[in-house]
């Protein structure tokens, strides 16, 4: 097996690979080579994405990491609280109150428990300085109607320990060991420690301790932290143990289920995008972050709105996208930036991000709350069909979004968004609403909350520079009898995407560095993902055709890949006109396409290769949950086919 194909086995496995990981590194990277090969396109009548956790809609609530750093403290945190519960903004959905990285103090040595440092949260002193517990913490958001999130790292070590510099307030205490209050080693016992005795009901789990540690590390050099080999390198996926950092996270996921029999609680992954964690995240966790953190910069909130994005089809009801918690309040989104930070909220609630406030609220002027307390945008991003807002028209300037909201089909958000420095003109079309041209089309704007004149086939909108304008649409569809597929992202799961060599994807922001500036030779995204699952483009983000003939809607994917699709009572047929896409660079393959329903074979195309007219598919659904659709290739090799699902539809 070439190397590449050996890495798409192990993608296809991961469950397996999970099972039996051991803890230290090296064993891991050993486990590499071990792995089980398993048939990964086989029909299994099942919804593989992540459902455990309590996360239907994306998660809500407030964070102190934005707000604070480190240097967060109980009273601070309850401040916020408070205001959440007095401002009505609770009411609306913000219920989780998450304390980062900063509360500890140190790893008692007689028996690993974790001490809270309770100079900053002094309810937390239960015992005196050596017995803590932050118990009393959250028993007092408990009470409040709200609940608590907590914070830890996969590995030994956090990332303020990591990236912190020598003025970061309280990083944990005492010895090289006592100093290691990561996850690593730990798992069941911090797991059972902070949510069976302390009640919390949400973790943060990041990754500096598995990718900041490694023997060249001045900090390890220096003694003050022991080496641990890293199995994240953010520059190179190569050099990333994949498989590895999924078997930590998936740990977690079992402890957590585990300690928390009622099911309770919210698993968030944070690996920045990195260790291809965009293909399996959704299996894993409830939330995945798809990049580095977000900073109150209008070129970062590109950066980060751009990694998740293209995005939709990756994030589901139980398992989000995660862009990074909000930054409103603060530099270009603070009080003096009203339209960016709008920006910032529409854009976020548009691609079903969490929504996390990271601000001191005792701070926060009425304009700020008001943007925050949008009902009707709140609505859109906790609507429970959780079908992400999938890019209607694309480009570096500015870009249209369209959300499928409720089980009216007439009815869709739409977001028109300028990106530049400068005011922009935008057409809208029915088209880019797939409704038709010729009825009209009604729009009422989220934020002015009032109706706009109906328009007929398009409308010209001017767009101030940074805004994004964003509105309920109503209108005819063109489909009349059902619905796209690609309009229903969260029932949709590209179980396997048939990426077999991660890459960057090309077309991520690059901005400035936030914490190097200029120096060095400038960051390209490292965010892997290039070429996975599209709503109503290619795999590389281009327009869907199959022999010269253009799908607006559809699913492109690449060849090797099984996508799982929920059906309802409703949905009593699929429909789809398959083919090997134009835009393919391999132009040898023949693609098999096949329709199973709960696992069994509903119908199956010819083998299919490039420059062959659309093949037209139609399977019965009475009585199916779950349809998977398998594009099989004959020769899986390392550069698959880009395939398309046109006009994949399920029909009444
Ligand atoms: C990482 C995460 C941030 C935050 C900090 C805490 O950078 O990505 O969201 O949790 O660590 O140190």
């Amino acid at each position: 097996m070439t190397p590449a194909l050996r890495r798409l086995r192990r993608h296809a496995a991961p469950v397996a690979l999970a099972v039996g990981l051991a803890l230290t590194a090296a064993s891991a990277h050993a486990e590499t080579a071990a792995t089980p090969v398993v048939a990964p396109l086989a029909a299994t009548g099942k919804w593989s994405a992540y459902s455990e956790g309590r996360a239907a809609t994306p998660p809500m609530g407030w964070s102190s990491w934005n707000a604070f750093g480190t240097d967060l403290t109980e009273a601070r945190v309850l401040d916020s609280a408070r205001i959440i519960v007095d401002s009505g903004l609770a009411a609306k959905g913000y219920r989780y109150i998450n304390i980062d990285d900063g509360w500890w103090l140190k790893r008692r040595q007689s028996d690993g428990r974790m001490q809270v440092r309770i100079q900053l949260f002094p309810s937390a002193a239960v015992g005196g300085g050596e017995e803590t517990s932050l118990r009393p913490f959250t028993d007092r958001l408990h009470k409040m109607g709200l609940k608590a999130g907590i914070y830890s790292d996969l590995g030994r070590n956090a990332c303020s320990q990591a990236y912190g510099g020598p003025n970061t307030p309280n990083l944990p205490e005492g010895t090289v060991l006592e100093r290691e209050v990561g996850l690593y080693g730990h798992i069941e016992q911090d797991i059972s420690l902070y949510f069976k005795d302390w009640g919390f009901d949400f973790i943060k789990v990041d990754g500096c301790g598995v990718r900041a540690f490694g023997a060249d590390s001045e900090r390890v050099k220096a003694g003050t932290y022991r080496e641990l080999p890293p199995l994240i390198d953010f520059q190179s996926i190569s050099r990333t143990n994949i498989p590895a950092v999924r078997g930590l996270y998936t740990q977690i996921a079992t402890s957590l289920k585990a300690s928390n029999p009622d099911g309770d609680y919210v698993f968030s992954l944070c690996a920045w995008g990195s260790a291809d964690v965009r293909a399996w995240g959704k299996d894993v966790g409830n939330l995945s972050r798809t990049s580095d953190d977000l900073t109150p910069s209008w070129s970062r909130l590109l950066t980060n709105f751009d990694s998740a994005a293209t995005r939709a089809l990756y994030a589901h009801p139980g398992s989000w996208n995660d862009p990074d918690m909000l930054f409103i309040g603060h530099g270009e989104f603070d009080a003096k930036h009203l339209v960016e930070a709008r920006s910032h909220f529409a854009l976020w609630a548009m691609i079903n991000a969490p929504l996390l406030i990271g601000y001191d609220l005792s701070q926060a002027s009425p304009e700020l709350m008001q943007i925050f307390g949008n009902e009707a945008i709140i609505a859109l991003n906790q609507d429970a069909g959780g079908h992400q807002a999938v890019l209607a028209y694309d480009s570096d300037d500015v870009q249209i979004l369209i959300k499928t909201v409720g089980a009216d089909p007439t009815r869709k958000a739409v977001a028109l968004f300028n990106r530049t420095a400068e005011g922009k003109d935008i057409i809208l079309t029915a088209e880019h609403l797939k409704y038709l041209a010729n009825q009209p089309v009604k729009l009422h704007d989220l934020w002015a909350q009032a109706d706009q004149a109906p328009f007929t086939g398009e409308a010209k909108f001017h767009l101030d520079p940074h805004q994004t304008l964003i509105f309920m649409a109503s209108g005819t569809p063109v489909l009349s009898n059902g619905q796209y597929l690609s309009d229903l992202p969260g029932r949709v799961n590209p179980a396997v995407d048939g990426v077999v060599v991660p890459q960057a994807d090309p077309f991520i922001y690059r901005m400035k560095s936030p914490w190097n500036g200029t120096r060095g030779r400038g960051d390209i995204p490292a965010y892997t993902g290039w070429g996975g699952a599209q709503a109503d483009a290619s795999p590389h983000g281009r327009q869907l055709q199959i022999a010269g003939k253009a799908f607006r809607s559809g699913i492109g994917i690449l060849a090797n890949s099984r996508l799982e699709v929920r059906v309802q009572p409703s949905d009593r047929r699929f429909e789809a006109r398959v083919g090997v896409d134009d835009s393919t660079l391999n132009t040898t393959e023949a693609v098999t396409f096949a329709v199973y329903g709960d696992g069994k074979l509903l119908v199956k195309s010819q083998p299919l290769r490039f420059g062959q007219t659309p093949q037209a598919l139609s399977a019965d659904l009475n009585g199916v949950r779950l349809v998977e659709l398998v594009a099989t290739s004959a020769s899986p090799s390392a550069n698959p086919a880009a395939v398309t699902w046109g006009d994949a539809a399920l029909l009444k």
